[in-house]
């Protein structure tokens, strides 16, 4: 394909699982350079390699599953660099980077990178929880990069990394992306994007959809996560006064910060994710069952930390994130 030669236009940090997924996806229209940590690289040039993929099979796999034989895993040309070592040379072509790592590695790993981005450069942001993009906001200040532009967004496509540079596809779902800061993507590049993504759509208010995402988190994550239970145990009528508490906060913190929710729309919206998937494990509940870092600091934290800047009461989250704080540091001893 003619695209396999030109110089990436797009960048994806994090060769994680949705960042793998993502890249993959891309590869229709474009051959994006894929930015980790820890590639062993012989050479001082972006360099060539194979990703391969398997496509949703419709079934929740473990990583020790075996794929069903008909859906054959894809490989494909996949450009990659490290990290920390990419050359603002080797970035020159870059007019978007996408950012797929995790919610508390975020500032981390676009802080080295600003200095070395091109003029005019837009970031998106992909990731569960919301408050990475005010870190960015102030790495980008503190560098004066008023030049680089800022997207967020969400994505409930599910993927497992099955190893390096291997990607299984575990769910479907919707992608939304939006503009926050700075100037807007070129046009061309944009529906490229939205193209690429398969059930993605534009915001016109990202952080009113960021919220209500966040909402849908701050309920399921931390309540399977302590209870040990997949995402429909919560439908059980003993977990709905909860629930209805943890949204009423969120709803007012959103307020206070600008946003306007509906309650009982919030809520339905939570018991209908919790249908959609109810056997399906939330992401907190497997970090947690696999003793990682979770991202409870920008879900129910960050809802806590709003509301302390507008003076309001979230004693549930604050119990929650304090919660799993104390399950996961129990299981680090
Ligand atoms: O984090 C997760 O697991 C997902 O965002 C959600 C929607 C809670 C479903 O499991």
């Amino acid at each position: 394909m003619s695209h396999q030669h030109t110089p990436p236009n797009i960048a994806v940090v994090g060769a994680g699982a949705i960042g793998m997924l993502i890249y993959h996806q891309l590869t229709a229209s474009t051959t994006p350079l894929l930015l980790g940590r820890n590639f062993t690289l012989a050479t001082a040039e972006n360099q060539a390699a194979q990703l391969t993929l398997e496509p949703f099979s419709g079934k929740v796999l473990s990583a020790d599953d075996l794929a069903p034989d008909d859906l054959a895993p894809e490989t494909q040309a996949c450009l990659i660099n490290n990290l920390e070592t990419v050359t603002p040379e080797q970035l020159a072509t870059i007019e978007l980077v996408i950012v797929c790592v995790k919610s508390y590695q975020v500032a981390a790993a676009i802080t080295p990178l600003i200095e070395k981005l091109p003029n005019n450069t837009s970031l998106l942001l992909l990731h569960n929880g919301m408050g990475p993009h005010l870190q960015v906001m102030d790495a980008l200040q503190k560098q004066c990069r008023n030049d680089i532009n800022l997207y967020l967004g969400t994505t409930s496509q599910a993927a497992l990394k099955v190893s390096n540079l291997h990607v299984r596809q575990t769910g479907t779902g919707k992608t939304v992306i939006g503009h926050f800061h700075g100037s807007t993507l070129a046009p061309q590049l944009l529906s490229l994007l939205l193209a690429a993504i398969p059930n993605s759509q534009l915001s016109s208010n990202i952080l009113l959809a960021l919220w209500q995402k966040l909402i849908v988190n701050c309920a399921i994550n931390p309540l399977t996560a302590i209870e040990q239970c997949n995402n429909g145990q919560l439908a059980q009528v003993q977990y709905q006064a909860h629930i209805n508490a943890i949204a009423k906060e969120c709803v007012d913190v959103a307020l206070a910060d600008g946003i306007k929710l509906s309650l009982a729309d919030s809520v339905a919206t939570i018991n209908q994710v919790i249908q959609l998937t109810a056997n399906n494990f939330s992401s907190m509940h497997q970090d947690v069952k696999h003793q990682r870092m979770t991202e409870i600091k920008q879900i129910n934290g960050f809802v806590g930390e709003r509301a302390r800047k507008h003076h309001i009461s979230t004693q549930i989250n604050d119990a929650l994130t304090a919660k799993i704080n104390q399950i996961t540091e129990d299981k680090a001893q």
